[in-house]
C-alpha cells in the first residue's frame, strides 16, 4: 500500500530557494502574472488543491492587477489552509478566498467560476493517467471564456506523459501558449488558453479522486 502523504511536509521543500519544487514555483508565478494581464475586468481565479496558496499569492502580491482579483482556493488539508489564510492577509489580497472544500468535486467551485484563470499545479502527478485526462476533458465547465489554465507535471524520464496531457487539452478545445519543461529538474509548466465556448457549468461532476 502507497504510504500517505504529509501535504504540509510536501511543502518544506519551498523553503529551499534551490529545489526543484522553488524552481517550479518561479515558473508557475511567472506563468500566472503573465495571464493576469491578458484580461480586463472581471478577473477570477480558482486553484485546485491550493495547498498553501503560494503560486498565486506570491504571483499576486506585487502584481499591478492585484485588486481587480477575485479568487478561490480550494484546499483540503486545515494546516495549510491556516498558511495560506495567513499569507492572504500578511499580502492584503481581500479578493482572495480559501475553502476547504474537496477540489475533485464541481459544486466546490460554484460561487467561483466560471474563471479567467485555473491553476491545476501539484495536481496531475499525484492522480491516475485517466484521471487526468478525464479532468482535463472536464476543466472547461470552470472557465470563463478564453480562460488560461496553468497547470504541472512531473517528468519521468522513461514515459514523458506530459505531450498527452497537452494532446488532451487541444481534444478539449485549447490551444498551448506556453510549456515550460525541464529535463534537469523534471517538471513540466503548461499553459493552455480556452478557445471555444466554455460549456455550461454542472454540479455534481467528481474530476478525480485524489491518492492520499
Ligand atoms: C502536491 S500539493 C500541491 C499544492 C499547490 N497546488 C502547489 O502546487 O504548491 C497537493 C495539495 O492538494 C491537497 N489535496 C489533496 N486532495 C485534495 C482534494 N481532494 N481536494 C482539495 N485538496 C486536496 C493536499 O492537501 C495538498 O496541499
Amino acid at each position: 500500500m502507497t504510504e500517505a502523504v504529509d501535504w504540509l511536509e510536501w511543502h518544506r521543500a519551498y523553503d529551499d530557494p534551490e529545489s526543484r519544487l522553488s524552481a517550479r514555483l518561479r515558473v508557475v508565478q511567472r506563468r500566472i502574472a503573465e495571464a493576469l494581464h491578458a484580461y480586463p475586468d472581471p478577473l477570477r481565479v480558482v486553484s485546485m488543491c491550493a495547498g498553501q496558496g503560494r503560486d498565486l499569492i506570491g504571483a499576486l502580491a506585487d502584481h499591478e492587477r492585484r485588486g481587480d482579483v477575485t479568487a478561490l482556493l480550494v484546499e483540503l488539508d486545515e494546516r495549510n489552509i491556516a498558511i495560506a489564510r495567513d499569507a492572504v492577509r500578511a499580502a492584503a489580497l481581500d479578493g482572495v478566498r480559501v475553502v476547504r472544500a474537496d477540489a475533485a468535486l464541481s459544486d466546490s467551485y460554484e460561487g467561483g467560476v466560471p474563471a479567467e484563470v485555473v491553476l491545476a499545479c501539484g495536481v496531475f502527478g499525484n492522480i491516475s493517467d485517466a484521471e487526468v485526462l478525464h479532468t482535463v476533458a472536464r476543466i472547461p465547465m470552470l472557465c470563463a471564456a478564453r480562460a488560461t489554465v496553468i497547470w504541472t507535471r512531473y517528468r519521468d524520464p522513461e514515459r514523458d506523459f506530459i505531450p498527452t496531457i497537452c494532446e488532451q487539452f487541444e481534444r478539449a478545445g485549447f490551444e498551448q501558449v506556453s510549456l515550460d519543461t525541464s529535463e534537469e529538474l523534471r517538471f513540466g509548466v503548461g499553459v493552455h488558453r480556452l478557445v471555444t465556448e466554455p460549456p455550461k457549468f454542472v454540479r455534481g461532476e467528481r474530476f478525480f479522486t485524489f491518492l492520499r
